[in-house]
């Protein structure tokens, strides 16, 4: 018998993966796309249109139509009649209907939409497979079982739609931002004029396709392409009844106040600054898995990514050893790749701002640590970062950064903990990770934020609403209060 080698286990970090592209032969990107108005796509009357490249290799995949002030009119103006003529007026369980068929073709194509998803905007296609597209699909699921029990969900309130509903989305979640913007404002008798990101436009473009498919009556979606003055166009149109709007918080705090003393109602979906807060009795394996997918997962292109992490000084040092070993293992690159953890920055614009960050860091003297993995050498990257000893006054403590950086403190006391994570502007999302049930009650009823995960992190649901305090924003969206602010309620 041949000696076998001596098995080793110590941890290696040399093997790597053999390649597993996921395949593009399924998918049909168009050269051109018009803007999708009324149940058609029309040539946009500014007669101008932009690319949408592939953040991982820098190429052109389309062209997209950027429009202008009357192609915002025109899409406003079908969104009102069809409003007004058919979508209120059709009864409610039809209403219903047409949104299951929406969540229906999106799961049967959803491979296309995923591998559309991950093309246009970095991120893994394990992640645009398994979290974006499914849970898009289900919350279209979700609120067409909402469309005609509203007068249950609101006894007494005498629910109405509002009218015409102005949407606008970011880049990080593309279609979900999407489902999640037109899935409630459907059931409630709504229509809508969606803008996506200037970026990230062609799951909204598929989205559009297949609304035609599903037959849904002209001008009850309309989906139109272009950037911030596109964006401001539909925010500012009087005929627009309500804005929904997700992204940075600046422009948050320019629509409000563009808005202000007119009738519009309006739900903000801004910024965020999670904390991340490790007591020294917490199982540290499954807390430091929790840390690296709160603040890599979609390279930390999240707003409740946990940037914040606060470690409970007694078990800071093998915290951090084992945080730094398992952030060695993460594979970054080809977003095609299955094997991929960490995908491309979305644009060159928010490389740009992770590496001032990365910069103002280490200038305002946190140390900083990055892996040894090799980046690709054309498109947008970044290493996974942490910065060790960081203090509260420091802008990569205080600044949403919106890339793979993690900013480490630590903490005594839990008052201390709970002092130092509610240290911020923000208050979107949070975590806490012990092993004491009532330690989970007390801390997580003291820390101001919207969503806060025990033991886990990033968990979505389309019944659990979602939504933040303070400059992270104004409303809720998902389960049952989603469906409030698309509502006269008498
Ligand atoms: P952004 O807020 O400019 O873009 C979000 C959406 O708003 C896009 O569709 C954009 O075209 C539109 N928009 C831009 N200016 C507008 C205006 N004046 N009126 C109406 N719509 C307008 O965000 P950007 O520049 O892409 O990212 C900047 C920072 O914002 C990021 O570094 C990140 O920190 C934060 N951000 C937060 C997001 C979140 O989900 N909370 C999402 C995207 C960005
Ligand atoms: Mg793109």
């Amino acid at each position: 018998m041949a000696k076998s080698k001596k098995p080793t286990l110590e941890f290696d970090t040399d093997w790597t993966y053999d390649p597993a592209p996921e395949s593009t032969d399924h998918v049909t990107i168009n050269e051109r796309y018009k803007l999708f108005i009324n149940g058609r796509f029309v040539a946009p009357k500014s007669r101008t249109y932009f690319d949408t490249i592939n953040p991982a290799t820098g190429k052109k995949l389309a062209e997209v139509a950027a429009a202008g002030e009357a192609d915002v009119n025109a899409a406003v103006r079908a969104a009102r009649k069809a409003a007004d003529t058919i979508w209120s007026k059709m009864p409610a369980r039809e209403r219903g209907k047409y949104i299951y068929r929406i969540a229906r073709l999106l799961q049967e194509r959803a491979r296309e939409f995923a591998v559309i998803e991950t093309l246009d905007g970095g991120k893994p296609i394990r992640e645009s497979r398994d979290i974006d597209i499914p849970l898009a699909a289900n919350h279209f699921f979700y609120y067409a079982g909402w469309a005609d029990k509203l007068a249950y969900a609101f006894p007494g309130k005498n629910p109405s739609p509002i009218g015409v509903v102005g949407q606008i989305i970011p880049w990080n979640f593309p279609l979900l931002m999407a489902a999640w913007k037109i899935a409630p404002a459907l059931a409630t008798g709504n229509t809508v004029v969606l803008k996506p990101a200037e970026t990230t436009p062609l799951t909204a473009l598929k989205l559009a396709e297949l609304i035609q498919e599903a037959d849904l009556p002209p001008g009850v979606v309309n989906i139109i392409t272009g950037a911030g003055a596109t964006g401001a166009a539909l925010v500012q149109h009087p005929d627009v009844d309500k804005v929904a709007f997700t992204g940075s918080t600046s422009v948050g705090k320019m629509i409000q106040q563009s808005i202000a003393g007119t009738r519009k109602k309006y739900t903000l979906e801004l910024g965020g600054k999670a904390a991340n807060i490790i007591f020294e009795d917490a199982t540290i394996d499954q807390a430091v898995e929790g840390i690296i997918n709160g603040i890599f997962f979609n390279q930390g292109h999240v707003c409740c990514a946990g940037s914040r992490l606060f470690v409970q000084e007694s078990v800071y040092p093998q915290v951090i050893r084992r945080l730094k070993d398992r952030m060695e293992t993460l594979i970054v690159g080809d977003p095609m790749d299955k094997n991929t953890d960490i995908g491309a920055i979305n644009s060159k614009e928010q490389l740009d701002t992770i590496k001032k960050y990365l910069r103002i860091g280490q200038k305002e003297g946190a140390d900083m640590y990055q892996t040894s993995c090799s980046l690709p050498r054309k498109g947008y990257w970044c290493r996974p970062t942490l910065f060790l000893n960081a203090s509260q006054s420091h802008r990569i403590v205080q600044e949403e950064i919106f890339g793979p950086v993690l900013a480490v403190q630590t903490f005594r006391t839990p008052e201390e903990g709970i002092a130092k994570a509610n240290n911020t502007p923000y208050g979107l999302s949070g975590g806490v990770w012990t092993d004491k049930g009532s330690k989970i009650f007390k801390i997580t009823s003291q820390i101001r934020a919207g969503v806060i995960w025990a033991n886990t992190y990033n968990k979505f649901d389309p019944s659990s609403p979602f939504g933040g305090y303070k400059e992270s924003g104004v409303g809720r969206e998902g389960g049952l209060h989603g469906l409030a602010p698309y509502l006269n309620l008498g």
